[in-house]
């Protein structure tokens, strides 16, 4: 079935920023391999300032695979004959030759770090990538967490799912999903109802008129029912902002007489139809953390409620649609951007009575 499942999705890797690593897990001095976005990479940190580079992990000389060598300085050296190469995918030495290739011989990309994480931008295309590339934007910065309004209270790796990024941020549009999927409260961080509670979702999406920037936004706003009946207290609103292809969704949470909680969920996808995911969450420092658990577990048992769906079922590139489905199509052809190689075909709409 996976074959089936495969055929219908949009190329597997679209254009954007992706979460590597988080910072910590990547120390002065050290090289690791990562295998991801149908390459493998060698991504380090040099030893003498806190930059990180990311390149192509097979040397450009006889193929050995640089993770396995030495940082040098800002350079990485290959376990075999010792060329060093630069981050932006340069030989800078040869040892036993004075003659060494000047031009750029080496895939390299653009890094960023941002909150405690590593990022790489990825194009899906033919051309060699560089370091220096010009990239259409960065990796979104939260100024409360730049500020420390919002400090970090957690992170979670949620392992891999086996399914395509588009699904993700195709959640947005589809608005009427919410009522039948995540209707239920759930045992935090699990798939366990909790009986006769129950919880109600009013979605918003605002569409970014820029198609270039498209960031759209999506406003929830979610109020637990005990046996049917809302309990207004607990009425809380959700933003939801997305990046790029789905690689990157921000959430901040606003829970009354509580605070706030900024949620960042990652995608990095592995392989065709799989996707590492990678949460990440900062709240007021003086929010209990108990409140700050339940949210956030709250948030990850309604995201595996869809999860169970995505692993099962295909992609329809000519959705049978009704009046009343969200702006599906519409944030196709905005997401089609990040796909060079992709063109939304059109829906089937049902007529109207
Ligand atoms: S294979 Fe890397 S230097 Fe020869
Ligand atoms: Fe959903």
């Amino acid at each position: 079935m996976d074959d089936l499942r495969l055929a219908s999705y949009p190329p597997p890797y679209p254009d954007g920023w992706y979460r590597l690593a988080s910072s910590k897990s990547l120390r002065r001095g050290r090289a690791r391999c990562l295998e991801c976005l149908g390459r493998a990479l060698v991504v380090w940190r040099t030893t003498d300032a806190d930059d990180v580079f990311a390149m192509s992990a097979f040397c450009p000389h006889l193929g050995a695979n640089l993770a396995d060598g030495r940082v040098c300085g800002d350079r990485i050296e290959c376990p075999f004959h010792a060329w060093q190469f630069t981050g932006d995918g340069r030989v800078a030495s040869v040892p036993y030759s004075s003659t060494p290739p000047t031009r750029a011989v080496a895939e390299s990309f653009p890094v960023e770090e941002v909150h405690g994480s590593i990022f790489m931008y990825h194009r899906d295309s033919q051309t060699r990538q560089q370091a220096d590339d010009a990239v259409p934007h960065g990796v979104p910065r939260v100024p409360e967490i730049d500020d420390g309004r919002l400090v970090l209270r957690g992170r979670y790796n949620a392992g891999r799912t086996r399914t395509h990024m588009i699904e993700l941020i195709e959640n947005a549009s589809d608005t009427a999903h919410f009522r039948y999927l995540h209707s239920r409260m759930n045992i935090p961080w699990t798939l366990i109802p909790v009986p006769g509670v129950g919880l109600e979702h009013t979605a918003r999406l605002d569409l970014d008129d820029d198609r270039e920037s498209c960031r759209p936004q999506l406003d929830i706003e979610t109020v637990l029912k005990v046996r049917g009946r809302p309990i207004e207290r607990t009425r809380a609103s959700t933003r939801v902002t997305f990046t790029g292809a789905g690689s990157i969704l921000n959430f901040r949470l606003k829970i009354p007489d509580a605070g706030e909680i900024e949620i960042i969920q990652t995608q990095l996808p592995v392989a065709p139809l799989e996707q590492q995911v990678d949460f990440c969450w900062f709240a007021d420092p003086k929010m209990p953390r108990a409140v700050v658990w339940y949210a956030v577990g709250n948030w990850i048992s309604q995201w595996r409620n869809d999860v169970r769906i995505w692993e099962a079922k295909i992609f329809r590139q000519s959705p049978t649609l009704c009046r009343d489905d969200g702006p599906v199509m519409c944030l196709r052809r905005c997401w089609a951007q990040y796909y060079p190689d992709w063109t939304p075909t059109a829906a089937v709409r049902t007529p109207r009575n």
